[in-house]
């Protein structure tokens, strides 16, 4: 019931589940990572010379500071407490900017609006007592904890209606973070900042992260399976990872990407937004790598960006399938609950079709033969 009202009330939030292992990190061991490359090398200079002008788009090489956070840097409360962002009306002289389709319009005027004050926090998810506890087949031992990111809503008289019934629904769980921006399509990106942000704040020792869409089936007991061998201070970022994704240049299609915003062949590797896991050190280290960089519109190729400032390579895993099990829409294995059970993370399904699932398969479910992949 809960995830029928909201996916009906706000269709872009997150699920993120932030899987906390009785392993500990201290952040002695996160100051122990070596630099990052620097922006003179030869890597990262690929990174320019991709967009309308480089020098308004990426930061020169001597403006960047090194992403790696020390024990001093950073804020320890939210910082960002009023919202005093105007377009930049400097675009609107740009000939180039003239012909963009509107919505990259209104991307482009806010795009250096990076962060938002926040309405609602939870300052203390990752610190007190685990109130959720996740046991697998006897290997993977965790507690889980559960936050929903939201935005705002677009049209004002929803706004207020919305922000009721949120306030009513985070009183009975406690699990909503929201900003103070519109909660659009073109704004992931600013959703992947500001949860990143957030997470260096308040729960800089959390061992992993998995995040992922709405409407994705996760299989937290395989999850917490496949965790049981990692360690949260690997560069761990798994998930159905793109190797030379091309932009997509046809104007009907959501992903649609101007040459004059991206004029590259192809994307650095980056994992499919629908379902990931992240190293809770890694993710405070994108978080400052992120921060080098201008944001882009489409959120899952903008972490790939991040990773790539980091030089970390994203892992692909044949359990994570964001885009359905099969390629083709109509196949029956995409709604076969034996497949589902072997699976870590499955895009998409409806409200409904979720919570069927999530019933069969922690069911008295009979697989003929283990399905291996894991
Ligand atoms: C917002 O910023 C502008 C320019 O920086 C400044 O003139 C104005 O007073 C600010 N408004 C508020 C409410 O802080
Ligand atoms: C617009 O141009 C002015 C003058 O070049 C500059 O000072 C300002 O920072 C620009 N605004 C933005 C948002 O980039
Ligand atoms: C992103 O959110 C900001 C703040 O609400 C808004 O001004 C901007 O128009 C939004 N951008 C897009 C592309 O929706
Ligand atoms: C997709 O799967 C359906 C049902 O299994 C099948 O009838 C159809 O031919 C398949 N289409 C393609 C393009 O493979
Ligand atoms: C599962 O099987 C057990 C024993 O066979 C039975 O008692 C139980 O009702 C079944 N549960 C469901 C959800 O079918």
């Amino acid at each position: 019931k809960r995830t029928l009202y909201r996916s009906a009330c706000l269709a872009l939030a997150l699920l993120v589940a932030v899987t906390v292992f009785q392993r500990s990190l201290t952040p002695g061991q996160f100051l122990q990572e070596p630099p990052p490359p620097t922006l003179g090398s030869p890597k990262a200079q690929k990174l320019s010379g991709n967009l309308v002008n480089p020098k308004s788009f990426w930061k020169s090489p001597k403006d960047v500071v090194d992403p790696t956070p020390t024990a001093s840097q950073g804020p320890q409360t939210w910082d960002v407490t009023t919202t005093n962002c105007s377009a930049n009306v400097n675009l609107t002289h740009q000939p180039w900017f003239q012909g963009l389709e509107p919505h990259f319009r209104q991307f482009l005027f806010y795009r250096h609006c990076r962060y938002f004050p926040m309405l609602m926090n939870h300052p203390e998810k990752c610190g007190g007592d685990v109130y959720l506890e996740w046991e697998s087949a006897g290997r993977g031992r965790g507690a889980v904890r559960t936050l929903f990111l939201l935005g705002t809503a677009s049209k004002q008289e929803e706004r207020t209606h919305y922000q009721q019934l949120l306030a009513y629904e985070d009183r009975l769980y406690r699990d909503i973070l929201q900003w103070d921006f519109l909660d659009s399509f073109f704004n992931l990106t600013l959703k992947e900042i500001h949860f990143l942000k957030w997470l260096d704040i308040y729960c800089p020792n959390i061992p992993f992260i998995f995040k992922g869409d709405d409407d994705v089936f996760v299989n937290p007991t395989n999850l917490l399976e496949f965790l049981a061998d990692r360690q949260p201070q690997e560069n761990l970022f798994v998930g159905d990872v793109l190797q030379r994704a091309r932009p997509i240049r046809r104007k009907d299609n959501k992903y649609y990407i101007p040459p004059i915003l991206y004029s590259k062949a192809s994307y650095p590797p980056y994992a499919g937004g629908g379902g990931f896991l992240m190293a809770g050190r890694l993710a405070r280290r994108l978080h400052h790598a992120c921060d080098t960089l201008e944001l882009y519109p489409i959120d899952d190729v903008f972490l790939g960006m991040c990773l790539e400032v980091l030089g970390v390579q994203p892992t692909a895993h044949k359990g994570f399938k964001t885009f359905g099990i099969s390629q083709n829409r109509s196949s029956r294995m995409n709604k076969e609950p034996c497949f589902f059970r072997s699976m870590l993370v499955v895009h998409k399904l409806l409200p409904a079709e979720l919570l069927a699932m999530w019933g069969l398969v922690h069911g008295n479910l009979t697989c003929s033969r283990k399905l291996q992949v894991l």
